[in-house]
């Protein structure tokens, strides 16, 4: 199929709310007690997920203009809810409201769509049964799963075996509520939202460095959290879908306004750089605790380079759209230690290889690692309809690999699966499109 010529993408553009703050900015609203206002709030299929679930177990959210006003009903203020909570293909909206229902005294059932319904939970609620929870899971280990929380649940000392700021969140969520002193060791750093929304609503925890380069954290509940209004951020993961549409498409320059640069989230950048990616970081403010900035972006000459395995935790949902850069890098990509990757919402080993083949670029694929042959200058077409494996972060790297391909991309799932975390895309990318 022949497509119009894109000559490059120029422009600035300010993004969708970050959908991991958009989360914990609606749980810990639904926490409080008394009314926040949400701005930016992400507004996809995992977000409204989430706002559903709190809404089935007796939470009142509506919209108000343009802000979502969230009616907080405390720390142990879930109420009994009337059917299954049905968190589609959200893990986060899964993981963490497990955590935040379990130390209520309610019984809940917990579903998921067919992709969520293959990926671990025991992960979370191991930690759980720990504390007083009762659990029963499919197979073991999925969903569908039943909890019935505790309201005396007990406050323990967790050492997390994974990386993982779901996992932390979800005994967070659950310590707000317990009685005494619950301590969460991470050995490495992972996403901090949660500590830090936590933080702007006044909730007083400690937070020592640990000489692994992790964090002790301690509370002391139960707390009693004071509503407070709440500003969303850009998402710097859907960002980096544009940046790297930029780097790669010749004559190009874009300025993304109002992005989250929090540290954790912000590692693909660095590794961008790396490859000889033209982008620059501007700060700007803090809001409800998180950095504000400014990135810009122009077209660069790309270079293949080793991906640490080290750095994966904080790389873990960039690295579809970090293939597609090394795919038009000069030179191999080596993308090592990508374990977690098999968890996620699809295999994402196995579609980054099989999207990229698509494409006819070459890949090798040892265990857990992937080695990307790219070329910066080798002329692009798709060979066939791309399997996105129901994964937006798969169809939305693939439509950026589009932008310089000779033909026409198709989707297997016509980019419906964009919904879950980047329902604009589409629409931003027509703003700094130039033909
Ligand atoms: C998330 C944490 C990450 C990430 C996910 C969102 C969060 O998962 O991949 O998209 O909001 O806490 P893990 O905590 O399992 O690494």
């Amino acid at each position: 199929m022949t497509k119009q010529k894109i000559k490059k993408l120029s422009g600035t553009i300010s993004l969708v709310g970050d959908k991991s703050i958009s989360h914990r900015a609606l749980i810990l609203s639904s926490m409080s007690s008394g009314k926040s206002e949400i701005s930016n709030l992400l507004e996809s299929e995992d977000i409204m997920n989430t706002m559903n679930i709190l809404k089935d177990l007796g939470i009142k959210i509506v919209k108000k203009e343009r802000k979502w006003v969230v009616y907080g009903n405390g720390t142990n203020g879930f109420m009994q809810p009337k059917k299954a909570l049905d968190c589609g293909n959200s893990g986060t909206t899964a993981r963490l409201l497990l955590g935040a229902v379990s130390t209520n005294p309610i019984y809940c059932t917990f579903i998921g769509d067919k992709s969520l319904s293959n990926r671990p939970m025991r992960r979370i609620t191991d930690y759980l049964e720990r504390i007083g929870s009762k659990v029963s899971l499919t197979n073991k280990e999925n969903l569908p799963l039943t909890i019935k929380g505790s309201n005396i649940s007990l406050p323990l000392t967790h050492k997390m075996t994974k990386p993982s700021a779901q996992i932390k969140t979800a005994i967070i969520l659950a310590a707000l509520n317990i009685s005494g002193e619950t301590t969460i060791i991470e050995p490495r750093q992972t996403r901090d939202h949660t500590e830090l929304l936590l933080k702007y609503l006044r909730v007083k925890y400690k937070n020592k460095k640990i000489i692994s380069g992790g964090n002790k954290l301690t509370f002391n509940g139960p707390y009693e959290i004071k509503s407070k209004n709440i500003y969303i951020p850009g998402d710097p993961s859907s960002a980096a879908f544009i940046i790297v549409g930029a780097l790669i498409t010749p004559n190009s320059k874009i300025k993304l306004s109002n992005i989250l640069l929090n540290k954790t989230r912000i590692a693909y950048l660095s590794i961008l750089k790396k490859m000889g990616g033209k982008i620059k970081i501007k700060k700007t403010k803090i809001r409800s605790g998180e950095q504000l900035g400014t990135i810009t972006v122009s077209s660069s000459s790309l270079k293949g380079i080793t991906i640490p395995s080290g750095l994966s935790p904080y790389l873990i949902d960039e690295y579809p759209i970090l293939s597609v850069a090394a795919s038009r890098a000069k030179g191999i990509t080596y993308m090592n230690g990508l374990d977690e990757l098999r968890y996620k919402e699809s295999d994402r080993i196995k579609s980054i290889v099989g999207m990229l083949k698509s494409f006819g670029i070459k890949t090798k694929t040892k265990k857990n690692d992937i080695k990307i042959y790219g070329s910066s200058s080798a002329e692009i077409s798709c060979n066939s309809i791309v399997k996105v494996y129901s994964d937006h972060r798969i169809a939305l790297s693939a439509s950026i690999l589009g932008i310089v391909s000779n033909n026409s991309v198709k989707l297997d799932d016509g980019g419906r699966s964009m919904a879950t975390s980047y329902p604009n895309f589409k629409n931003d990318l027509k703003k700094i499109i130039k033909n």
